[in-house]
């Protein structure tokens, strides 16, 4: 990780830690539950064509050149790497805890020569301090993460959205829809366990994700509770045989 600032004018593709002293041993939950299945986390993307969901969420926030995105939770770039792909000219930010994933993010991202055109910048942190600057993003995207936060901390994200989305800006969240029984997992036993920074500070302080926050519209609860307008469900979709939702919400 590099001590470039987040906000700063540099193209290129950029890493930064944003993680603060005293948030060092807080703990998150990795794209695949343990830190050390990283490296597998694009291979079972590809197996789950996570690519049609990141086109969709891409297709759905309809981003313009030269706009401001930030995608929160963006793990190994995936969804980052959909947006620029569609629209190069983007400043692009993709903020997640995970830096082994951020390293792989910036890889990938150099690889495909994106940065040559727009800016890309990965930021190590948390969902609930953005790093953008007040009225600063025309689009805050976000695909396979909500359920991996906890809900105050959710609603921490909600109130970072309303503050860095310029008035008329755009949220679009795709994630997991809650199952059924609304009170266990459903999607996979290993993802009872949380980590903190590496795999030094293992806790289980959960038995489950939190899928049910999903449930009867807790989405769009949340963004609306926060202060976001026209908060809806744009789209819903089974991928290998998960039930996946997007949420919309405008800042007023
Ligand atoms: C299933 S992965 C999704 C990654 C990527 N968005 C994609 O679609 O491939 C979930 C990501 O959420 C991140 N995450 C977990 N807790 C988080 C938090 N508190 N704030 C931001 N991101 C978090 C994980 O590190 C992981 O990279």
């Amino acid at each position: 990780m590099t001590d470039n600032s987040p906000t700063g004018p540099a193209r290129g593709v950029r890493l930064f830690d944003d993680v603060r002293a005293d948030e060092a041993d807080r703990a998150y939950l990795p794209g695949m539950s343990r830190a050390w299945l990283m490296p597998w986390y694009d291979v079972q993307s590809r197996l789950r064509r996570a690519d049609r969901l990141h086109r969709t969420t891409v297709e759905l926030a309809g981003i313009s050149p030269g706009q401001h995105v930030l995608d929160v939770g963006c793990g190994t770039g995936n969804l980052l790497l959909a947006v620029l792909r569609a629209t190069p000219d983007v400043v692009a930010t993709g903020l997640d805890p995970d830096g082994a994933a951020l390293r792989r993010a910036a890889r990938k991202a150099r690889r495909r020569g994106f940065g040559r055109r727009g800016d890309v910048t990965l930021v190590r942190g948390f969902a609930d301090r953005l790093p953008a600057a007040d009225s600063s993003q025309d689009h805050v995207v976000s695909s396979l993460a909500l359920h991996h936060v906890p809900m105050d901390e959710k609603r921490r994200f909600a109130a970072e959205l309303v503050r860095v989305l310029r008035p008329g800006g755009l949220v679009t969240i795709a994630d997991l829809d809650a199952p059924h029984d609304h009170g266990h997992d459903g999607h996979g036993d290993a993802h009872g366990r949380v980590h903190g920074h590496g795999s030094r500070h293992r806790h289980e302080i959960g038995q489950h994700q939190h899928r049910e926050d999903n449930a009867d519209g807790g989405i769009e609860r949340l963004l609306t509770d926060a202060g976001l307008a026209d908060a809806r469900e744009a789209r819903r979709a089974t991928f290998m045989d998960t039930p996946v939702l997007w949420v919309q919400a405008r800042r007023p």
